[in-house]
């Protein structure tokens, strides 16, 4: 597995491969590998000749008191991982690297940051639009693989990918789960023990949702997201950011619960750690 820091060093590796006419799948990640991440890069390989892995842990998608120093990092461990998982090559850039002195270009995908996250979060999905499409130019992918855990950020990089032409074959992985249902991130390291525990309440209430529907078909969202609500209530020191239906493709809020619309939520763990989670109805 080749490992590149800066962008100068990319370039020549990916011309070649553009030559010999492989087909190249990217999987851009902060970092601290789990079994969710490990599954992107193994979908990333079915699709193309040549896996590219990104670990960069992006400043510009973390507001100020966010965790963006005690971010996980692992860097060894990381590459020892991509390197068993078949990656060809792992880029690492530096914060240096990717925004110089002087940066000053933000990409916005304006309506699908608005709600859900974008309302805790504000500038985080610029961060994130802005990241990716660099990491676009730079790797030039034919597939990028993304993880639908975070389904906000998937959505809105289909929309920036769609209005400034890149052309990428984006493709959604579905959410990878620990034995208890709780999603697999790697901030749920953060959590010990007991709140590791409590922290299968956001799974409970997404599976709350789904069965309420399978047996009701259709029920008013201020309803249901009471019920979502006490679910996320009964976890010893969890307390809801948010809990929304909304349209998959817009992301916009729904009055009706019912079959095919997506319930997201993201839970504050004692105040400490926030995390979030989603299911289609
Ligand atoms: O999902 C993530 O880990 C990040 O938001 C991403 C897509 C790598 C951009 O920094």
């Amino acid at each position: 597995m080749i490992i590149v820091k800066n962008a100068s060093h990319l370039a020549p590796q990916i011309s070649q491969w553009k030559r010999e006419g492989k087909t190249i799948g990217l999987v851009p990640t902060m970092g601290f590998f789990h079994a969710g991440h490990l599954a992107l890069m193994q979908e990333a390989g079915k699709q193309c000749n040549k896996t590219v892995v990104s670990i960069f842990v992006n400043p510009r998608q973390f507001g100020p008191g966010e965790d963006l120093e005690k971010y996980p990092r692992s860097f060894d461990r990381d590459a020892q991982l991509a390197k068993e998982a078949g990656v060809d090559l792992l880029f690492a850039p530096t914060p240096e690297e990717m925004y110089p002195r002087g940066y000053q270009t933000s990409i916005s995908v304006q309506n699908l940051s608005k709600g859900l996250c974008g309302q805790s979060r504000p500038g985080h999905f610029d961060g994130v639009a802005t990241v990716v499409a660099k990491l676009f130019n730079l790797v030039q992918p034919d597939t990028a693989v993304f993880g639908e855990k975070d389904f906000q950020q998937l959505a809105l990089l289909r929309q920036m990918n769609a209005d400034l032409n890149f052309g990428v074959d984006i493709i959604g992985h579905p959410i990878v789960r620990e034995k208890d249902g709780l999603a697999m991130s790697s901030r749920n390291q953060y959590l010990d023990r007991d709140e590791r525990k409590t922290a299968v309440c956001l799974y409970k209430a997404l599976q709350h949702g789904i069965k309420k529907i399978a047996e009701s078909q259709r029920i008013p969202v201020v309803k249901l997201i009471e019920e979502l609500q006490d679910i996320v209530n009964e976890g010893q020191g969890c307390r809801a950011d948010y809990i929304a239906v909304v349209d998959p493709a817009t992301l916009e809020s729904q009055e009706v619960a019912q079959k095919g619309a997506l319930v997201a939520l993201a839970v504050f763990i004692n105040d400490k750690v926030r995390l979030i989670d989603n299911a289609i109805l």
